[in-house]
């Protein structure tokens, strides 16, 4: 049996958090002959504090083989002590009358002292997943403030807006989610990210050329991939959760164990490529392998797709705009 990981998660006792834990205690993200130590972080508050405990209860009553230890804080410190992975979901929801702005900065708060806090204690080889929205400039922030760290440590998560994609191409084709290679999504994780199916395959065969149909890419796909959050709040009553936290396993599984030379989607600190500014948290196009991420490279930007990813880019700078003060 390999050494135990030290794997921690914010917003622990949250909704993502209770989809999330389990699994990976049960092995599906690292693997099933990698024990983990689980490291959860949540705030200062009683209620949270009595909720986190009640979450390692039942992670105790799985009597989970691979869990080999816990900890259950609301230092960050602690929680990141030593961190080969952390997952940052707990995030400042936006309150009743809170404007952007506001939801922006109280954020940046957070992930500028979770920032420091890995700066000072993870792992020099921590990977990093910001699912707490606003994902991207979280993320930014986060790396933007651990400035001993690796920047390219620190990831954003668009994945759930792959799959999403996935599963529409696969209703609309009627093929099987996994015959679905090469897709892609960029930008931010917003209603302004551009999904693009233009590369994608089904058993070799294009995409693109199967649908034929580019008003409904313009018209039906890109809105239902990009407002998907909104609908299921509006449908269930409480947002995205066991999608999100699956989304969540999938992005640090295929970063730490390789996609064997398939695409995913994830957000990370631009390198300049496909015209984005360097240092931007932006979904692209990656394969993985050796723990390592590379962005899939020499892909074609026609006329829409190259306006699509610059209003999610402007999002973006907006975004980083607001908080660089912050960040001085
Ligand atoms: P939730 O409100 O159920 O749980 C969040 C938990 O985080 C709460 O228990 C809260 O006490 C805790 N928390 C807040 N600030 C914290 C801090 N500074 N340190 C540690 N813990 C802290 O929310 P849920 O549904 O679990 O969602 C979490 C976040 O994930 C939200 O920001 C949500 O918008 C985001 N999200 C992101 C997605 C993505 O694709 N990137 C998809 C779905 C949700």
């Amino acid at each position: 049996m390999k050494a135990p990981v030290r794997v921690a998660v914010t917003g622990a006792a949250g909704q993502i958090g209770y989809s999330l834990l389990f699994r990976i205690a049960s092995g599906e993200m690292l693997g099933k002959d990698q024990p983990v130590i689980l490291q959860m972080l949540e705030i200062p508050n009683e209620k949270a504090q009595q909720a986190l405990q009640g979450v390692m209860m039942e992670l105790e009553d799985c009597a989970f083989p691979l869990l080999a230890g816990m900890v259950g804080t609301d230092d960050a410190m602690v929680a990141f002590k030593d961190a080969d992975y952390a997952l940052l979901v707990g995030a400042r929801p936006r309150g009743p009358g809170m404007e952007r702005a506001d939801l922006l900065s109280a954020n940046a708060e957070i992930f500028t002292a979770q920032g420091k806090a890995l700066n000072a204690v993870a792992s020099r080889d921590v990977k990093v997943l910001v699912v707490g929205n606003p994902a991207n400039t979280n993320a930014y922030i986060a790396m933007k403030s651990a400035p001993d760290l690796p920047a390219g440590n620190f990831t954003a998560m668009l994945r759930l807006d792959h799959n999403r994609a996935a599963s529409q191409i696969a209703a609309k084709t009627g093929k099987p989610v996994s015959a679905i290679k090469t897709l892609t999504v960029w930008g931010n994780h917003s209603p302004t990210m551009y999904a693009d199916y233009r590369f994608a395959t089904i058993g070799g065969e294009s995409v693109k050329e199967m649908i034929g149909d580019e008003a409904w890419n313009r018209d039906v796909f890109l809105p239902t991939v990009g407002k998907r959050g909104a609908a299921i709040i509006a449908a269930r009553g409480l947002s995205s959760a066991a999608s999100a936290a699956n989304a969540a396993i999938d992005h640090m599984r295929d970063w730490a164990l390789g996609t064997n030379g398939e695409w995913v989607t994830m957000g990370i600190p631009s390198d300049g490529s496909y015209g984005i500014p360097e240092g931007v948290m932006y979904g692209f196009p990656v394969t993985c392998e050796n723990g390592k991420y590379t962005i899939v490279q020499g892909l074609e930007i026609d006329e829409f797709s190259r306006e699509r990813m610059n209003v999610t880019l402007n999002e973006l700078e907006e975004e980083r705009a607001a908080v660089a003060h912050l960040l001085a």
